[in-house]
């Protein structure tokens, strides 16, 4: 007669442990699963001890800088200079020097830095500006809004971004500028797409959305900051981005006096002097509480980015002998800063992995389930599905890991052990 003893009211975290006791005494049972009871419990226990897994983890991050951040916000708060304030001014300094560039010209939020660049440019309704269809809408969003025309070219299958030779196929008489976006942290082939830039007197406007802190090495071994390389950069300080306030920012870079005073003209409502409004402009203004945040956190990003670059290396390892994942590509001219850990899957049921893993609390992401020229509100009759292979294949097949500066070894190998599991199955 088999006698079960059901364990689990006695366990206040509804663990499921059956100890079966076999009236004639089979030792081999009993340990076998006295050994499988103690195997589950070890691992439960870890699971609720391991920290929560998030896409990004701003409290933790924010945690180990709270006194600093907290007493940076309150001298703007005391000081009561929340529209550009000192702390707006330091920040912009401190950003010039961090970049190597010129000028820094900070701004509402990463859009806004990639309408006004473009408003600054004197783009008129009409010309053409090369964009990737790989990317998030925001890029090609301000080019349709001030009537100019996108024209999408495909990516590269491995970078995932703009390929230079698509670029060249679709200069016209009208293109007037070329926007490469550095997708997930790393940059595009900068030195090829400037040249080109020259060769056809366009403009490069780089969406450094994602990519603060990532450099770019010239051949002759020079290196700038991605954003300090086109005739202007733009980025976001959108929260979950490298270098994140606590709330919507960003900002134009650029070495040109000229387009500097422009742009300052532009996102103050066209306004240099009091009331006096030469052209049409917008507001746009980054907020001297976040500027302060952004300070504040600027001092880490490098640590931020080493954190970012050591799970992605953690990551990487794990999956390096899965033939169903290609992990990211690491182009040699580019520091990647991993914005985003973003793997391709061969042959793999992405939607089955992605519940698989929110069972486990695992989040994971698709950037991007639909290319720009899919997209309902962008669908033109210049485009059809096919026209961008690289793009479609890596919709279809993308998907993103947790990347944040919090991650630990634990978080790490439940995530790819989980991953490596369910490919496994
Ligand atoms: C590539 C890219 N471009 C532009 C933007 C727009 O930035 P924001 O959200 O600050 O407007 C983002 C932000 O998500 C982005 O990732």
């Amino acid at each position: 007669m088999m006698k079960h003893i059901n364990l689990s009211t006695h366990q206040p975290l509804n663990l499921n442990l059956v100890l079966v006791l076999d009236l004639d005494l089979d030792l081999d049972l009993v340990f076998i699963h006295l050994y499988k009871a103690t195997h589950l419990f070890i691992s439960f226990a870890k699971k609720i001890r391991m920290k929560p897994i998030r896409m990004v983890d701003l409290q933790g991050q924010y945690e180990k800088i709270k006194s600093e951040i907290d007493s940076s916000i309150m001298e703007v708060v005391t000081s009561t200079a929340f529209i550009n304030g000192p702390a707006v001014q330091r920040f912009q300094k401190n950003l010039e020097q961090y970049l190597g560039v010129k000028h820094v010209i900070p701004c509402a939020n990463g859009t806004d830095a990639l309408q006004v660049s473009m408003m600054a440019l004197g783009l008129q309704p009409g010309d053409e500006v090369i964009t990737t269809s790989f990317t998030f809408i925001a890029t090609a969003e301000v080019i349709a809004l001030l009537h100019l025309t996108p024209v999408l070219v495909d990516v590269e299958k491995d970078t995932m971004n703009i390929s230079v030779d698509a670029i060249r196929k679709a200069i016209t008489p009208k293109t007037k500028a070329i926007v490469p976006v550095y997708l997930f942290g790393q940059s595009a082939p900068m030195e090829e797409i400037m040249a080109l830039a020259k060769e056809f007197n366009l403009y490069v406007i780089e969406d450094a959305c994602q990519s603060i802190g990532s450099d770019y090495y010239f051949a002759d071994g020079t290196s700038k900051k991605t954003g300090a390389i086109g005739h202007l950069g733009c980025t976001s300080f959108f929260p979950s981005k490298n270098l994140g306030c606590y709330g919507d920012g960003g900002a134009v870079f650029t070495n040109d006096d000229d387009l500097a005073a422009k742009l300052r003209v532009v996102v103050n409502h066209g306004m240099k002097v009091r009331y006096y409004h030469d052209e049409i402009g917008v507001n746009s203004r980054l907020d001297s509480i976040q500027a302060a945040v952004l300070d504040v956190k600027l001092k880490y990003l490098d640590d931020y980015i080493n954190a970012r670059i050591a799970a992605a290396d953690f990551y990487d390892k794990a999956f390096a002998n899965s033939p169903k994942l290609i992990t990211p590509f690491r182009y040699k001219k580019s520091r990647h800063v991993f914005h985003q850990y973003t793997l391709i899957g061969q042959g793999v049921n992405r939607d089955g992995l992605i519940s698989f893993l929110q069972e486990r609390g695992i989040p994971c992401m698709i950037y991007y389930p639909v290319p720009l020229h899919l997209q309902k509100a962008y669908l033109d009759p210049r485009y059809k599905q096919g026209d961008f292979p690289n793009t479609e294949w890596l919709s279809e097949n993308v998907f993103s890991l947790p990347m944040h500066t919090e991650l630990d070894e634990e978080q790490l190998k439940f995530i790819t052990d989980s991953v490596l599991e369910f490919l496994n199955k």
